[in-house]
């Protein structure tokens, strides 16, 4: 089967579209899809998990066609349906014409979108929900700060909060990507390159962070004394993974503050694909490339300031 891999170190990766690797078999209650695009997140490439898999396929969202279950599958799902899917951060494998899931990581694709478009939603779909339910908390009546807005995991997280009561939302994006922004729900708009931008937002209940460094480290600026911190920004703070306390915490000690990898869920992928359909989410843009262009994809993919989501496209 074509793939795409990984090679080299973490330092220097290199991406390596092969047409000749070994088709998995689904086991247990597995289930193989037949991948018909897989979404790219640019900063994978400094995620850890493909350097320790001896296939070196990276990729974590795919849309396709089951083709497939292993012998101990007792799901609802049957083959030939058409599902998209979040492989576990531990697991990925997703660029590639076939995958293996968990019953626990897939879901019925949106109908009223293609597969490339689906694709590039599973990822930005649970990492938002994941931060404003489980980490951040989120209710009613909040003000919440989101950073990266203009990103595919910040215009998720913009328009799950624009559908709640009585929210104030404040995005923090680009000039260029503001009034997109803004039409997607946020109340107010700021700029990160307006030098103090963080002493515009004061008393937030909760930032959710997705770019981290230098703008998750103002970010604590706009937090109430008891608000919440969210980050998912890459790399992660050295505090994340138990590595110590937050600097700014020794100032501010009633933040909470979390650092998560985004977990499977059917339920709520369930649920974006049905929002997607009933109109209540908007699609995310994206471009596709063919998989013999790998490499150009995720190049592409990680450049700041691109428009669009990056997908590589296995069967059209
Ligand atoms: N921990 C997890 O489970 C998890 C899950 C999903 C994503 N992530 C991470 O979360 C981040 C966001 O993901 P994504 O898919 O939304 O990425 P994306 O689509 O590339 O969006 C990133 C956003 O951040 C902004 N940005 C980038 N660098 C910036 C900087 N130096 N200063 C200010 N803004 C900056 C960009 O704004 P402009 O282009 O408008 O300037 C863009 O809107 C990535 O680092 C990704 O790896 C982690």
């Amino acid at each position: 089967m074509k793939a795409v891999q990984i090679l080299g170190d973490i330092s220097s990766p290199e991406i390596f579209p092969n047409w000749s690797m070994e088709k998995p078999k689904p086991k247990g209650s597995q289930i193989l899809i037949h991948v018909h695009a897989a979404g790219i997140t640019g900063d994978e490439i400094i995620w850890p998990e493909p350097y320790a898999s001896p296939t070196r396929i990276p990729g974590h969202e795919i849309s396709g066609v089951i083709c497939e279950f292993g012998p101990d599958y007792t799901g609802s799902l049957i083959v030939g349906q058409e599902v998209f899917a979040f492989l576990g951060a531990n697991r990925g494998q997703g660029q590639a014409e076939y995958a293996i899931c968990l019953p626990d990581e897939v879901a019925l694709k949106p109908k009223s979108i293609s597969h490339a478009e689906a694709a590039a939603l599973p990822i930005p779909v649970l990492t938002a929900r994941e931060a404003l339910t489980d980490h951040g908390s989120v209710k009613s009546g909040m003000k919440v700060l989101i950073t990266g807005a203009s990103g595919a995991v910040g215009v998720m997280a913009v328009q799950l909060l624009a559908r709640m009561d009585g929210m104030e939302v404040v995005a923090l994006a680009s000039a260029r990507n503001h009034e997109m922004v803004k039409d997607l729900g946020a109340h107010e708009v700021l700029d990160y390159n307006f030098v103090g931008w963080e002493r515009e937002v004061q008393g937030a209940d909760v930032v959710f962070d997705t770019v981290g460094g230098d703008v998750l480290a103002k970010a604590w600026e706009c937090v109430k004394d008891d608000g919440v911190i969210v980050t998912v920004g890459d790399p992660a703070p050295a505090w994340a993974f138990g590595g110590g306390q937050a600097p700014e915490s020794i100032d501010r000690p009633r933040v909470r503050y979390e650092h998560f990898i985004v977990s499977p869920n059917t339920e709520w992928l369930g649920d974006g694909s049905e929002m997607i359909d009933d109109g209540s989410l908007r699609k995310l843009s994206v471009q596709a490339f063919p998989f013999g262009k790998a490499k150009e994809a995720w190049a592409y993919a990680r450049e700041r300031g691109r428009k669009d989501k990056v997908v590589i496209v296995f069967e059209d």
